[in-house]
């Protein structure tokens, strides 16, 4: 302990508790430049996200502040508690940048180790992110930090961060391309007709592939609660969400569909989300039709919008690919970290 982590004080971070959200919220504008160029934090999203958590997910938020600072949020931890997993995700470890290098971090991720055990899960994961070969530069300190805790980068792929400016290039200069026969064009908002939220989660949940089991996942109730419980976290952030779907008209099933988001406070950005062709309906260009598509509803609705970014898999080089023909730049990677609950190499 020195003098910087003497004076820490750690509380949980309550959706009601206005004064400690809008400190919580500055921390985060202060930190925004850490990525350069990327959206900067969405107050309504973020206070969202303290009422609204993802799909089969509990979040324990905290903050810490600090007795020589004014008693002020000088850090925060946002831990991600999936149910049934033996893990528990880090989706905010963040200290403020005037007080990096004194051990707050360290002390942060202790109580995230604590808090794990306590939810008796083993292993604590993070992402960090790094500079892609040849891209933009980015802080090294995040791997450093890892690597000092005692995490370990972890062996899944990491993901590829691309983003589209489109001032720099408009993949729609020459149009959306024709469907191709035998299949036809659906759009929707953010609430998923009915008609399709069983085919948008299986979707979702097998990525298109032909060996998933559908009749075991057919059961309409636990089909749907994906889409229907990812909408809910959406709209309780104020999130609005665009999509497009291709039908294959034979068989009268959705083949595909593709997701954009945006939050309500930055006009300029949106955030390209899942996009998935079954693995039967390959092999027609749907992917990038879905996508270019989908980029004209959404500027249709959206007109402000000029920044639109990605991420993928690091081996999914199809999706990459098609990102990369539609003018996506490569920004950087997002590598996993996991460490054992109880070797955290705190001092
Ligand atoms: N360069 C090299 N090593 C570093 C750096 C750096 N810039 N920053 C931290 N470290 C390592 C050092 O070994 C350090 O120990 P030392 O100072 O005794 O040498 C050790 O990490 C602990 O450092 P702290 O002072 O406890 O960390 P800090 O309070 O500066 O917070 C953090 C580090 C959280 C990464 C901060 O830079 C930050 O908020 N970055 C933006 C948010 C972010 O990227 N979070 C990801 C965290 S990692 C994860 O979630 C798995």
């Amino acid at each position: 302990m020195n003098d910087s982590t003497r004076g820490l004080r750690f509380s949980p971070l309550a959706a009601d508790d206005e004064t400690t959200v809008r400190q919580w919220l500055t921390l985060l504008d202060d930190a925004a430049g850490d990525v350069p160029g990327a959206a900067p934090p969405c107050a309504a999203d973020m206070t969202g996200s303290l009422r609204f958590p993802p799909p089969a997910t509990k979040l324990e938020d905290w903050v810490v502040r600090h007795e020589g600072r004014g008693d002020r949020v000088v850090g925060a931890l946002r831990l991600a508690l999936p149910d049934g997993a033996d893990v528990a995700r880090v989706d905010q470890l963040l200290v403020h940048p005037e007080l990096r290098r004194r051990g707050i971090g360290r002390a942060l991720y202790g109580r995230a180790a604590e808090l794990a055990a306590g939810h008796g899960r083993s292993v604590l994961s993070g992402t960090v992110v790094e500079a892609l070969p040849g891209g933009p530069e980015r802080d090294t300190a995040p791997a450093a930090f890892a690597a000092a805790v005692g995490a370990r980068r972890a062996a899944a792929p990491a993901g590829v961060h691309q983003w589209l400016d489109l001032g720099v290039h408009d993949p729609l200069a020459s149009g959306v391309p024709d469907v191709p026969p035998g299949y036809g064009l659906v759009t929707w908002g953010t609430i998923t007709p009915d008609a399709y939220a069983v085919p948008v989660s299986m979707l979702e949940q097998s990525l298109g592939d032909e060996s998933f089991d559908e009749d075991a996942a057919a059961d309409r109730e636990v089909a749907t609660s994906y889409a229907r419980e990812f909408e809910t976290m959406r709209v309780g952030r104020g999130r609005k969400a665009y999509h497009t779907g291709v039908v294959h008209e034979a068989s009268g099933r959705l083949a595909g569909y593709t997701s954009v988001s945006k939050t309500t406070g930055n006009p300029a950005y949106a955030l390209q989300g899942m996009t998935v062709v079954h693995r039967a309906h390959r092999g027609h260009r749907l992917g990038t039709l879905l996508k270019l598509a989908n980029l004209a509803y959404v500027l249709r609705h959206e007109p402000a919008v000029r920044l639109i970014e990605t991420a993928n898999a690091e081996d999914n080089t199809a999706m990459i690919a098609v990102n990369a023909d539609l003018g996506f730049a490569p920004a950087d990677r997002w590598t996993t970290w996991t460490g054992l609950v109880g070797t955290t190499g705190s001092d």
